[in-house]
């Protein structure tokens, strides 16, 4: 969407993947102070989005969504000035029909001008907007009333469309919204996370600056996998140009968690400049290559071993783009150190183990000459 917004895929935060529907101001509050604390929000993690739940039930006597006073007794606005004072951005949650997906609040349909308006005077810097319990019209034609009511307000609304890929959002979705969900809802397994990422492979031509394809939010440091799978997790949304929101309670994450999540050179993959989603490139069983172009001649590859089984992995230049007779740097964004000064020809990735996802997968920035 041309709205000036989603040069790069978006970073941040959202409730959803851990809290659900309970989430109150204080879970905002300080998970935002948290963003800062980390460092995180350092590294572009600016958006801290409230998912569903957070307005009463009805509307008011003049149509207007009301914060819940049980949760939000403050009311957005003063959340959004918050978190504005922390240098983050706030982003908010609707749907493109009468309720949204937990039933628990209205829905924007018919309201559209109204609730952008709403949102706008709250400060809000972001949308997320879902396709529950809508009244059977064609998304591409129910999406845009919304897209234009968040122009005419002429705040700056970053605008997330959440119609899981059913009407193939990738098609129509540029003109509508700076990012659309390819897939239905990830959950916190490899299964989940792995299918979510294949299926968001087919549109990668269609991800460009302001409009990017979504294979939905992160899970890593949520306890459902591996150490090992939340690194090819968080490598393959780099790669593919995925929005980077966090889906994990910031204020406790650990080490590790922040390590994944933290790591600048895997970040810096995803923000590259190019902005090409990476695709899978060649599959052999379990053994796959995923790469895409950088900016600079650079290339960005995920070795990726999907099997419980040990391979070695060998990506020629070839399968990556590179010229067969290319020289090239090559630097492991996960040792965080140059693997070798010049290989050639070849990049290889061995398992040391059987039968447990030891190294799941590698990620490479490739400075090819
Ligand atoms: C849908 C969306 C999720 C989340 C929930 C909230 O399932 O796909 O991302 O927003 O609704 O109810």
């Amino acid at each position: 969407l041309a709205n000036g917004l989603g040069l790069t895929p978006q970073m941040g935060w959202n409730s959803w993947n851990h809290f659900n529907c309970n989430i109150a101001e204080k879970t905002i509050i300080e998970t935002a102070d948290a963003l800062v604390s980390t460092g995180l929000s350092k590294l572009g993690y600016r958006y801290v989005n409230i998912d569903d739940c957070w307005a009463e039930k009805e509307r008011d006597s003049k149509g207007n969504l009301v914060p819940k006073a049980s949760t939000f007794p403050n009311g957005i606005k003063a959340l959004a000035d918050y978190v504005h004072s922390k240098g983050l951005k706030l982003g908010i949650y609707s749907d493109a029909g009468y309720q949204t997906c937990s039933k628990t609040m209205p829905g924007s349909l018919g309201h559209e001008e109204q609730d952008a308006n709403t949102f706008a005077s709250w400060g809000i810097d972001y949308l997320k907007y879902d396709n529950c319990n809508n009244d059977g019209s064609k998304p591409p034609e129910r999406y845009p009333v919304m897209t234009r009511a968040l122009l005419k307000t002429g705040r700056p609304i970053f605008f997330s469309l959440c119609e899981w890929g059913d009407l193939h959002p990738a098609l129509w979705g540029a003109a509508v919204g700076n990012s659309w969900r390819t897939t239905n809802d990830i959950a916190d397994t490899w299964d989940s996370m792995i299918s979510r990422v294949d299926m968001n492979d087919v549109w990668a031509p269609y991800a460009r600056f302001g409009g990017w394809n979504d294979p939905d939010m992160l899970e890593v440091g949520n306890g459902g996998m591996t150490k090992n799978e939340y690194i090819a997790h968080f490598s393959l949304w780099a790669l593919v140009k995925a929005p980077l929101l966090i889906g994990c309670d910031v204020r406790s994450a650990n080490n590790e968690t922040l390590e994944i999540i933290g790591n600048e050179e895997v970040i810096a993959v995803n923000q590259d400049l190019l902005g090409v989603q990476g695709t899978k490139v060649r599959m052999e069983g379990d053994q796959e290559i995923w790469a895409g172009p950088l900016w600079g001649g650079r290339v960005a590859v995920v070795l990726l071993n999907r099997g419980p089984r040990d391979y070695e992995i060998i990506a020629e230049w070839d399968d990556i783009g590179l010229p067969s007779t290319a020289t090239a740097k090559v630097r492991d964004l996960w040792k965080v150190s140059s693997i070798s000064n010049f290989i050639n020809t070849i990049i290889r990735f061995g398992r040391s183990q059987s039968s447990k996802l030891i190294y799941a997968c590698v990620i490479f920035d490739i400075l090819g000459a």
